[in-house]
């Protein structure tokens, strides 16, 4: 560690985080597992413990190249510690009963599984999740998927996926929380919560996998897997604290990157592994590799042959390797050559056993694989309300002008047009794990069964998702449609598959010919709410300037069109915010609201200043952004103090009200801007936030309480600061907020 660098970071300091344990055990639960661990090791030969390192997938999902074809016999040799890709309760007893019976130890199987959100009860995406800055209901959704996938024999989930990302073009944008380091914390301490439970032998938690450590959301050009380079500065302020943030919640595993950073390939990366992850951070848990990463160590030009690969990915401090079978091919011959030493490989081991027995699977091997608990569970109609709530709660209102949503219940004939309209299957996202095509409910469907016979429901595709061919027929028969309707709702956005792992875009519009579609429809002058659904922030210029309300979905999940029939028709309110900016071209990025100061900030009338010649630098729609159907006036601003010292914290009040004429729901956020300092700053940082709803003509005192931690921050050399000077807030409904409010802040007591 250089001297100056933090053990926590700033961002978590002023989150009041410090007081990880490993599975928030208790010290006499811990002291037990270690016992009962070590007796294990004790018993078991250099080939046994290189077994429990390697885990393979079953064939029956994989995410990559599936390398080996025989795992049941891997599993029956005790060549394998933990098996990925397999479920449910009868296939996880079958191979569980392989390990237990036919092995000399009988040492059970981990059962991991990507729960990226929602295991047969899908939610949304967790990009959309963040959108909802509703930490109870995301720890809520993690908790429900937990409960299921727990019933179905898995053990451990690979999630959260906590990457800052601020770049849309990355497909995976939509498996974190977006651009913002304190919104990312809080939604990966939400999820950790969720899914570990407040006991990690409770039968229905499972143990939760952080990913992807580290740096891969800053993906050069937002191409999946490609290089990572930036400063350990940007790193550990920007990047890293949602880790460690999962790690203080308890978080029982890791899972390394595939990008290199700085030079060096993050599953052989000592610097991450070793000196920041467990010096620095004291984790305890297990560190498995992404999927085949070891073997990619030789395409990444850092080992020559797969032995190397893997002897760097074991010495930099790798537990477990996914998917490549490297450790089990040359780890044994490494203990031997004197290359790896024997106490590594035990730590290693040490740490898998660990979370087998924290999860109680060393004394009962079978207990996750309930079919009666799984059969009652999966689907449970209590969880579809939370995904449904959810879902209502992820969407954000873009615009709404004219003010067409919500809509009247007096309509009688609605038109539901675009290639989304009616997709279901569509609606789960592009990576939904166990979720059934069969169990989603599309647009159209949903509003079919929230508008009833007393309206006339029509539907026309009017063109394909992709295609650049479609036939002007089509947009001319949507049009007559349009123009025969009291209202209508155009379902437009990207095909699934166009977000996710290895599906970034370089641009980031609407496919085809859906906005030739947008300009007829809308055209005709009937009212028309567009329902965007993506798996990251699209490039809306063009839709922007039309007259018409923009709801943005995401990938809602199973309930998208019970969801969003409610929120169309006022039922529920949209209460969304954006978790990442919506660029106005794909030439801004990376854009994030919270960039640094320049020396010369923009100024329209003057050349020489920090500009684009072509384009305005905002962006269309600034992170936090999300209209609701209430009318939201900032009233009366306050600081209880003007001026603070280091043991004082000041308190800012801001009255919201909602002068409209529905109930709305708001996310007052708090930023701040520092003052003169050592180094440049953001020009302004969230620091809290809060879900406050207001009724017609309702009016709320919402308070945030500052101190002096809240002022905080890491410098190039990763010394703390805390400058004194004048600080700058800014309370509103996003990012782009004005009227500051200002103190002082004076170290000196
Ligand atoms: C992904 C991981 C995932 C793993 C296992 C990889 O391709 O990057 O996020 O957990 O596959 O499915």
């Amino acid at each position: 560690m250089r001297p100056g660098w933090p053990l926590v970071s700033s961002v978590l300091a002023r989150e009041h985080v410090m007081a990880s344990t490993f599975m928030n055990l208790s010290a006499e639960h811990r002291e037990h597992i270690d016992r009962e661990v070590e007796q294990w090791l004790s018993r078991m030969t250099l080939e046994e413990k290189v077994g429990q390192m390697t885990q393979f997938s079953s064939d029956r999902d994989t995410t990559g190249p599936s390398l080996k074809e025989d795992v049941e016999e891997e599993i029956k040799a005790g060549r394998v510690g933990s098996v990925f890709n397999a479920f449910d309760a009868d296939f996880t007893r079958r191979l569980q009963q392989q390990a237990v019976e036919h092995t000399r130890l009988g040492i059970p199987l981990l059962f991991g599984y990507d729960v990226i959100h929602g295991f047969r009860t899908i939610f949304p995406i967790p990009l959309a999740q963040a959108a909802s800055f509703d930490m109870d209901a995301i720890e809520a959704a993690s908790r429900i998927a937990a409960a299921e996938a727990s019933a179905a024999g898995l053990h451990w989930a690979f999630t959260p996926m906590v990457d800052i990302t601020r770049d849309p073009r990355w497909g995976r944008v939509m498996e974190g929380a977006g651009e913002d380091t304190l919104l990312g914390c809080r939604v990966a301490r939400a999820q950790v919560r969720g899914l570990q439970g407040s006991a990690p032998d409770e039968v229905d938690t499972v143990a939760a996998c952080v990913k992807h450590f580290a740096g891969y959301g800053a993906a050069e050009a937002g191409r999946d897997y490609n290089t990572v380079d930036m400063s350990e500065w940007r790193l550990r302020s920007v990047y890293l604290p949602p880790f460690q943030a999962a790690i203080d919640e308890g978080c029982a595993s890791l899972m390394t990157a595939f990008n290199s950073l700085n030079g060096v390939p993050a599953s052989c990366n000592g610097w991450l592994l070793e000196q920041v992850l467990r010096q620095e951070w004291g984790f305890e848990g297990l560190v498995v590799t992404d999927y085949t990463a070891i073997m990619e160590l030789v395409h990444h030009g850092v080992a020559a042959d797969t032995r190397q690969a893997g002897q760097k990915a074991v010495l930099a401090g790798v537990d477990m390797a996914m998917q490549d079978g490297i450790f089990l091919e040359h780890l044994a011959g490494l203990v031997e050559a004197g290359t790896v030493s024997l106490e590594r490989i035990d730590m290693a081991v040490r740490r898998i056993l660990r979370v087998k027995a924290a999860l109680g699977l060393l004394d009962d091997p079978y207990r996750y694989s309930d079919p009666a608990r799984e059969q009652a569970l999966l689907l449970a109609p209590a969880h579809r309300l939370a995904a449904r709530e959810l879902a209502e709660k992820a969407c954000v209102l873009l615009r709404n002008e004219p003010c067409v949503l919500p809509f009247s219940n007096d309509i009688r004939r609605m038109a539901v047009i675009g290639p989304l309209a009616q997709d279901a299957a569509a609606m789960l996202g592009p990576w939904h794990g166990n979720g059934h095509a069969e169990d989603a409910v599309s647009l159209h469907d949903g509003l079919a069964l929230r508008l009833g016979e007393a309206v006339t429901l029509d539907y026309c595709c009017g063109v394909p998702l992709e295609s650049d061919v479609s036939s002007a027929d089509d947009i001319e028969a949507a049009a007559a449609l349009a123009r025969t309707s009291d209202v209508v709702v155009l379902a437009l956005g990207e095909d699934n598959s166009m977000s996710g792992e290895a599906a970034s875009r370089a641009r980031i519009g609407l496919p085809g010919r859906q906005m030739a579609l947008a300009r007829a429809v809308i055209a005709t002058g009937t009212p028309c709410a567009v329902v965007t659904f993506s798996g990251r922030p699209l490039v809306l210029s063009d839709l922007d300037e039309l007259p018409c309300a923009i709801l943005h979905a995401w990938w809602p999940g199973i309930e998208a069109g019970h969801a969003l029939a409610r929120l169309l028709m006022g039922d529920a309110g949209p209460s969304g915010r954006l978790p990442m900016t919506f660029p106005r071209d794909e030439g801004q990025i990376p854009i994030h609201y919270n960039a640094f100061s320049t020396g010369r900030p923009l100024d329209p009338e003057e050349k020489y200043t920090s500009k684009y010649l072509d384009m305005p630098n905002t962006p269309l729609y600034p992170f936090g952004h999300g209209l609701t159907y209430g009318q939201i006036v900032y009233q009366h601003r306050a600081l209880s103090s003007r001026c603070i010292r280091a043991s004082e914290s000041l308190v800012v009040s801001v009255t919201v009200a909602n002068t409209g004429a529905h109930e709305a729901t708001e996310v007052v956020q708090l930023y701040l801007r520092g003052p003169a300092g050592d180094v440049v700053r953001p020009v302004r940082e969230l620091i809290d936030f809060k879900r406050i709803t207001l009724v017609p003509g309702g009016a709320e005192t919402v308070c945030f309480v500052i101190e002096a931690a809240s002022l905080r921050y890491e410098d190039a050399m990763g010394n703390q600061r805390l400058d004194d000077g004048e600080y700058h807030l800014y309370v509103g409904g996003r990012s782009d907020t004005s009227d500051a409010i200002t103190f002082h802040f004076n170290k000196q007591d």
